[in-house]
Formats: structure tokens, C-alpha cells, sequence
């Protein structure tokens, strides 16, 4: 059966480009393939989290993982820094990976802008991190969004340079996964851009916003006046609004509010009003399993302690054999 590897970085609670770029997709493969969903903490720790958010972070995308209905029994669900085996992968894989690769890659570009006092190295060799995270399993499927597509080139490139370096089969090829379709990048609600933790107040909707929070951020969604003529493209806020319509609304609402921009009739009034209660009908029940879930610690720990030994019995196979491979005394 095919390994996949998939996770989500614990800086903050999930937001709906979080879902239907990832977990979705989780969702969808833990019946069919043999699954890894881990909670990023190492990756979260390139930002300063203190002990106290980064427990808490932590403790809330597991929460937010089951509430969604990722199974522990039908998956391993673990968290990253349960798996030193993980920063040891890392540590190896960094010895062939190039600064100049690394500084090319565009994450890092956009963190240096958005952090320009912390450019710390974690931040530079976060590709080779997140491909220790999939080689670690030899996962070849990589159920991610858009913005990932980079990373999971990079993931190949490192792999393939480790066997070729060693004359090896050591790693598969990982290829990011959305059951035969596009990845999806989810729009933020600030007009540009994709939905983010890192993209400003407002930007983002969380599976765990209360409605009201829900509404007053879709209300006040970067719009415009509305169009002038029939039949114009749309400009990009407007496309955003209508792509997140898309995701939570019924097929006959996406095409009434298209009518209604086709023929400038459209109030986006309406269609914000519209879209948040569509939200909330999304939201709403997986906000409720979250209250509960978070609370019980003994679950969590439970669906923690499980997912480390299985997630360990896997990476300490991968790491065993690398060892070997470079040629470890032992
Ligand atoms: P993070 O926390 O930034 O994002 C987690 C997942 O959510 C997806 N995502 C989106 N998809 C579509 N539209 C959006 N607006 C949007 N925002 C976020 C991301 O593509 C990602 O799939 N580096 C990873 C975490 C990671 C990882 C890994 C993933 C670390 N190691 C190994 C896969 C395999 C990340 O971006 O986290």
C-alpha cells in the first residue's frame, strides 16, 4: 500500500485554506492508503512560539484533526517532535543541500519580507526539514495546497541526490496529491492573495471562529462597487469571494450570484451575507467537536502516545538503513 505523508504547521488554529488544501484530502485518503498526518512543531519554532502558545498550539491542531474526523485507528496521526529520528534525516539531508538552492526557494523569499528580523537558518532550511518529514516514511503521495508545490520539488530533488550520492533506492519520488485534481490554493478575504495565518487580521476564516466572528469578517471583505457592464471579468477580490463561495455554498447559489454579476445586478451586501451563513453552515458543527475535544486531555494524549510508536517503528526502519547506507559505524 502507498505511503503518504501529509502536515500542518502548529503556529495557530486551522483556517478553511488550512481544510480544503489539506485536510480534505486527509479526510479522503486515510481508508485508502497508509497514512501519516503530524502536527509541524519543529516547522512552528522558525517564528518564536513561546513554550506555553507552542503547547497550546499544538494541543488545538490535534483537537481540531479529530474534530475533523481524522481517525487514529484508521491512520497515525503524531507530532513532529515525538520523532527525533526526523531532525536526524534533516541533519544528513543538509549536508547536500545548497545554500544557493535553499535562498531561491520562494517561501523563504516571502518570510524574509515578512519577518526581516528574524532570518534565522531554521527559516532558510525549512524545504529540507519538511523533506526529512516525507522521506522519514518514504511516503510517495503528499496531500498538500498549492503554495507546497515547491517544497515537494524540492523533497524529490534532495531524495533523488541522496541515492544517486550513494547508489542507492533509499527514497521514493513523493508527488503532491489531490485525487487527480489541481491543487487548490484557498483566496483570503483581504482582496490578494491566499487565505493565511501570516497574511494579517481578517484574512483568514478558523474552523473554530464563533458565527459572529464568522460574519463580521466576511463582511468586511475587501470588495468594490460592482460592475458596470454585463459579461466583465472579474477583478480579483471579487473572483476570491466568488472561488470561496465555491467551497461552502450549493452549486444553484454560486450560479445566482454569477447571474447577478453577469447582469450588474449583483449587491455584495447580499452575497456576503449569503456566504458567511454558508460558512457557519460548514463550520458549525466541527466548531462544536473542537470545544469538546480540546478540553479532554486524556484523549489527547492518548491519540499522541499511539501515533508516536507507530510513527516511530516506521522512521526508525528509514533511519536505520541511512545510517547504513552513508556508512555509520553503527
Ligand atoms: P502550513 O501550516 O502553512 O499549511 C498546512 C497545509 O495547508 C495548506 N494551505 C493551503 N492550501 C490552500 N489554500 C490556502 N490558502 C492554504 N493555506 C495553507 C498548505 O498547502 C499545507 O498543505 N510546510 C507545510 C507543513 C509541513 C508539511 C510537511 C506538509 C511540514 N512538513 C511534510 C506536508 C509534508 C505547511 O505549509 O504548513
Amino acid at each position: 500500500m502507498e505511503t503518504v505523508v501529509s502536515g500542518i504547521r502548529s503556529t495557530g488554529n486551522l483556517h478553511l485554506g488550512n481544510y480544503f488544501g489539506a485536510m480534505g484530502n486527509f479526510l479522503k485518503m486515510q481508508q485508502e492508503f497508509n497514512c501519516f498526518f503530524f502536527i509541524a512543531d519543529y516547522h512552528s519554532l522558525t517564528t518564536h512560539p513561546t513554550p506555553a502558545n507552542l503547547k497550546n498550539s499544538v494541543k488545538q491542531v490535534l483537537a481540531e484533526y479529530l474534530a475533523c474526523g481524522i481517525d487514529p485507528e484508521a491512520c497515525t496521526i503524531y507530532v513532529q517532535s515525538d520523532l527525533p529520528e526526523t531532525a536526524e534525516l534533516y541533519l544528513l539531508l543538509n549536508m547536500n543541500a545548497y545554500v544557493g538552492e535553499l535562498e531561491r526557494c520562494t517561501s523563504f523569499k516571502d518570510k524574509i519580507r515578512q519577518q526581516p528580523d528574524n532570518i534565522n537558518a531554521g527559516l532558510l532550511t525549512y524545504p529540507t526539514l519538511m523533506a526529512a518529514d516525507i522521506l522519514i516514511h518514504k511516503a510517495v503521495k503528499v496531500p498538500v495546497g498549492k503554495d507546497q508545490e515547491q517544497h515537494l520539488e524540492m523533497a524529490r530533488t534532495f531524495g533523488n541526490r541522496f541515492n544517486r550520492l550513494y547508489q542507492t533506492e533509499t527514497f521514493p519520488e513523493p508527488y503532491a496529491f489531490n485525487f487527480g485534481n489541481n491543487l487548490v490554493k484557498v483566496p483570503g478575504l483581504d482582496g490578494s492573495g491566499k487565505m493565511g495565518k501570516s497574511e494579517g487580521e481578517g484574512n483568514a476564516v478558523f474552523l473554530a471562529d464563533p458565527p459572529e466572528v464568522i460574519r463580521k469578517k466576511v463582511m468586511r471583505a475587501v470588495s468594490d462597487s460592482g460592475p458596470t457592464q454585463p459579461n466583465q471579468p472579474k477583478p480579483e477580490p471579487i473572483t476570491n469571494l466568488f472561488t470561496l463561495m465555491g467551497l461552502v455554498s450549493e452549486p444553484a447559489t454560486l450560479a445566482h450570484f454569477n447571474e447577478a454579476y453577469d447582469s450588474c445586478t449583483i449587491r455584495y451586501g447580499d452575497m456576503k451575507k449569503q456566504l458567511a451563513e454558508d460558512i457557519i453552515k460548514f463550520t458549525a458543527p466541527l466548531y462544536d467537536r473542537i470545544q469538546t475535544i480540546v478540553t479532554d486531555d486524556v484523549l489527547l494524549r492518548k491519540v499522541m502516545d499511539s501515533g508516536k510508536e507507530k510513527a516511530k517503528a516506521s522512521a526508525a526502519k528509514t533511519i536505520k538503513e541511512v545510517r547504513e547506507v552513508i556508512g555509520f559505524l553503527r
